[in-house]
């Protein structure tokens, strides 16, 4: 009986120890007062299981590529809860990315999910940059065909195509939602802008080259 209840109490111990908010599963979720100005739960709202059909767990077209005639030279189709509705609770979902030659796919994170990235087509230089407390060490590789690399969670990662010819690849991720926040697009394209004395001070620049990067247009590369 002593054991069982040091058992019981060693559980429960090491079960509350590990207790935490579940991860959100979109980017925000503001608390209102008057339920009938509710828009969303933390996800979608689930539809009877009795109506649902199988278009509700299928995408198709993700082997066409996508147009990458923008700026940076890169698309990315995220095929996500909004795409796939069946997704909603299921924490998964995939993403096709396209490069032109040369193209990238800027520095960007995404705030609620891991990545895996396959490399299909091509030749890409990817990295991600580990935090401050970790001395923002640069991982980086060459993926070549078949070749996997991992971007995890929140840390900021790029691919670079450098090769002459379009490059393909596929991501997978941990979330119905992984979110998509290009770092550039949110300091220099801010709306409405940050004030520039911010930038100026914070990245050690001069004001006529913050004017320019905050006159920019900030290409989203993302559906
Ligand atoms: C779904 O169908 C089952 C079996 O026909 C029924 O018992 C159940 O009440 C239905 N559920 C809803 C939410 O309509």
């Amino acid at each position: 009986m002593k054991l069982f209840v040091v058992l019981l109490v060693c559980a429960f111990a090491i079960s509350s120890s590990f207790a935490s908010d579940p991860s959100p599963l979109q980017d925000i979720c503001v608390a209102i007062k008057e339920p009938k100005d509710a828009v969303f739960v933390n996800g979608k709202f689930c539809k009877n299981p009795n109506l649902t059909v199988a278009d509700d767990f299928f995408f198709q077209g993700l082997n066409v590529p996508r147009n990458t005639d923008n700026k940076v030279g890169s698309f990315i189709t995220g095929v996500d809860v909004n795409l796939i509705s069946g997704l909603n609770t299921l924490g998964v979902s995939v993403a096709r990315v396209d490069f032109a030659p040369y193209g990238v796919n800027p520095p960007h994170l995404h705030p609620h999910s891991s990545e895996i990235l396959m490399c299909m087509e091509g030749e890409l230089y990817v990295g991600f940059v580990l935090s401050n407390v970790l001395g923002n060490r640069f991982i980086t590789k060459v993926l070549k065909p078949g070749d996997l690399f991992v971007f995890p969670l929140g840390m900021i990662h790029f691919q670079l195509n450098i090769g002459k010819t379009p490059a393909v690849a596929f991501a997978s991720f941990g979330s119905q939602n992984p979110g998509f926040i290009t770092v550039g697009n949110a300091v220099f394209g801010a709306n409405p802008p940050i004030d520039p004395e911010v930038l100026i001070k914070a990245f050690q620049l001069d004001k006529k080259t913050v004017d320019y990067l905050q006159s920019q247009l900030w290409y989203n590369n993302h559906n």
